[in-house]
């Protein structure tokens, strides 16, 4: 993708339908002193990146904010689909969406959830929520109508490289259930410990985007990795449905 500039996809979130998967390598594991050439390699293979934002007070961790992803932006067309994973991130919002974000997810714990998913539709970003391993399925589902992307948490966020927590599943059972009973287009998200043997274990119970940072770009070629996380995915989906 090199030199490419601004966004090589439509406004919003792209759909996915059916069995449609994507992998979305979070930047987080890649090797920051050569971040463009990290992205370079993926780029080929998935068109979405996630990007962890992290503001050393929600989280114990402190990473990036929109001025690498306005860099970021200005090197590759893909959805960047930021995670925000800060107290105030209403403060962030618009800045993040000037840089170039497609779409910013907002953890549920934060509160203030319906205004700062309003903050995001009036922006024009896709709308996401996130709940982490310790909150209940319910406290994210009054919510559900007003997102685009619902993110189950299969770690504690803070840190690349941890174990994936398999309790988390029956969450995005719950969700997939409510969003067919109410009819919505929400696209199940999961985030932590994802390779090709727990991608599967989540496409099963409804996710269809993969977040995975280790997995890739520890991998000696992580545009194989994000192919076999897609297979491994792909193949489990259409086995559960
Ligand atoms: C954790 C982040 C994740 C992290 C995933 O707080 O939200 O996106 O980068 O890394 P792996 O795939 O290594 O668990
Ligand atoms: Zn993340």
């Amino acid at each position: 993708m090199g030199e490419t500039a601004g966004r090589t996809h439509a406004p919003g979130l792209p759909s996915l339908s059916g069995n449609d998967l994507r992998v979305a390598p979070s930047i987080l594991s890649a090797d920051f002193g050569r971040l463009a050439e990290e992205i370079d390699t993926v780029a080929g293979v998935t068109d979405w990146l996630h990007v962890d934002v992290m503001d050393a007070h929600f989280v114990p961790n402190l990473t990036i904010g929109p001025v690498v992803v306005a860099s970021i932006r200005r090197r590759t067309g893909m959805f960047l689909d930021c995670h925000l994973m800060m107290t105030d991130p209403g403060e962030y919002l618009e800045a993040f969406r000037n840089a170039g974000a497609d779409s910013c997810s907002v953890h549920v714990e934060v509160g203030e959830t319906e205004a700062l998913c309003a903050e995001m539709r009036q922006l024009g970003i896709g709308v996401g929520l996130v709940v982490n391993p310790e909150t209940p399925y319910e406290a994210a589902a009054p919510y559900l109508h007003l997102v685009d992307l619902l993110l189950i948490m299969t770690v504690h966020p803070g840190f690349a490289g941890q174990k994936f927590m398999a309790d988390s599943i029956p969450k995005l059972t719950e969700a997939r259930a409510q969003a067919e009973r109410e009819e919505l287009k929400v696209t199940l998200q999961v985030d932590g410990g994802i390779d090709e043997l727990t991608a599967p274990i989540a496409a099963i119970a409804g996710a269809r985007c993969f977040v995975a940072g280790s997995a890739v770009f520890h991998d000696p070629d992580p545009a194989g990795a994000v192919r076999r996380i897609h297979s491994a995915a792909s193949g489990s989906s259409s086995a559960g449905r």
